[in-house]
């Protein structure tokens, strides 16, 4: 199995300095690479590491060993962040998300994130607590829900021909089966380019079954939430539909979900409840591209909370905010 490289890490580690005493949160520990690197800096930092895939702390729980003394483990999503932060003495100083899936659930082949292995279709971060597998979903599903999740997660003009070929084949023994369906579908004046037709399909059962968009939801609104005042919360995601919801998010806290025309001076009334340190996204140097080529779809940003406040919330929930 390979390791999981931590993307960025050094420009997670460096945006930290100013929140380095007191608990942070790691809410995707996965097998604990940022998380190592964080706790080697900044002496003055303890972890609270969650993640929904119980495989995944096991691993990190290992590789940060020498820092136990320093580091609690939970197996959380995100939706659970808000009652297991909500009662605590000590509010998170920080808060890191690296979206997605880890190498190592990509490379156990009966988890079912990859067609390059052999493995039943299932994709579930954290099958041991119940819920549908992918073979559950495209069992249910029919033609319309199907090319509908597969257009929202970049399958894009294919999308609708993509669902006509799964419903007419299902049910499929394994993830290459379902990959080879999907070749077959694909007009072969599309079959040559870098990345595999099936890429996208794959990546949009797995944001459908783990249920992805409202987990980022609940991330971003109760994470931000239960972070102290200053707080930082950082966000890696690495499809730009994930990337646009947390702009959207960072940019409506720092705004205060600000209603009024571009260029004219506020009068709606909104409060802004942070700063974003940096207006554009942090993205991987060439060198870490080329080192790790996971990284290059990453994009990271950030926002500095800087006072409670609901209202802001209520406008990002509503969409009413300019974005
Ligand atoms: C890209 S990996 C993180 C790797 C980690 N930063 C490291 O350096 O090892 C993403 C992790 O987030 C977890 N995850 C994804 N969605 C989650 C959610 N909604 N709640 C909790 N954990 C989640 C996955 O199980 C996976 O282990």
């Amino acid at each position: 199995m390979s390791s999981h490289t931590p993307v960025m890490a050094s420009e997670v580690v460096a945006a930290m300095a100013e929140f380095s005493s007191g608990t942070y949160v790691d809410a995707t520990l996965g097998a604990g690479g940022h998380s190592l690197q964080i706790l080697e800096a900044y002496p003055g930092l303890n972890l609270l590491g969650c993640d929904r895939d119980g495989q995944a702390l096991k691993l990190a729980e290992a590789a940060l060993a020498p820092y136990r003394d320093r580091v609690e483990l939970a197996q959380a999503r995100f939706s659970e962040l808000g009652s297991l932060l909500g009662g605590r003495k000590d509010p998170p100083i920080a808060i890191l998300a690296d979206l997605g899936v880890s190498s190592m659930q990509f490379d156990i082949g009966s988890r079912g994130f990859a067609f390059r292995l052999e493995g039943s279709l299932d994709m579930r971060m954290d099958p041991e607590r119940g819920g549908e597998s992918a073979n559950d979903l495209i069992a249910r599903a029919d033609e319309q829900l199907l090319a509908l999740l597969f257009a929202r997660n970049g399958a894009g003009a294919q999308s609708r021909r993509y669902a006509s070929a799964v419903i007419a084949n299902r049910p499929f023994a394994s993830t290459s089966d379902l990959a080879a369906t999907i070749w077959e579908a694909t007009p072969a004046r599309l079959r040559g380019g870098r990345i595999h037709p099936a890429t996208k399909v794959f990546q949009a059962l797995r944001i459908a079954v783990n249920h992805e968009e409202e987990e980022l939801h609940s991330l971003l609104v109760d994470g931000f939430r239960a972070l102290a005042t200053p707080g930082l919360l950082m966000v890696i995601s690495y499809h730009s539909g994930e990337d646009r919801e947390v702009k959207r998010f960072m940019v409506t806290m720092e705004s205060g979900g600000c209603t009024c025309p571009p260029r004219l001076p506020c009068v709606c009334g909104a409060a802004p409840l942070g700063y974003r340190p940096r207006r554009s996204a942090v993205k991987p140097g060439r060198d870490e591209e080329e080192r790790n080529p996971r990284s290059r779809s990453a994009r990271m940003r950030m926002l500095v909370k800087e006072r409670d406040g609901e209202d802001a919330i209520k406008r990002f929930e509503s969409g009413c905010a300019r974005g």
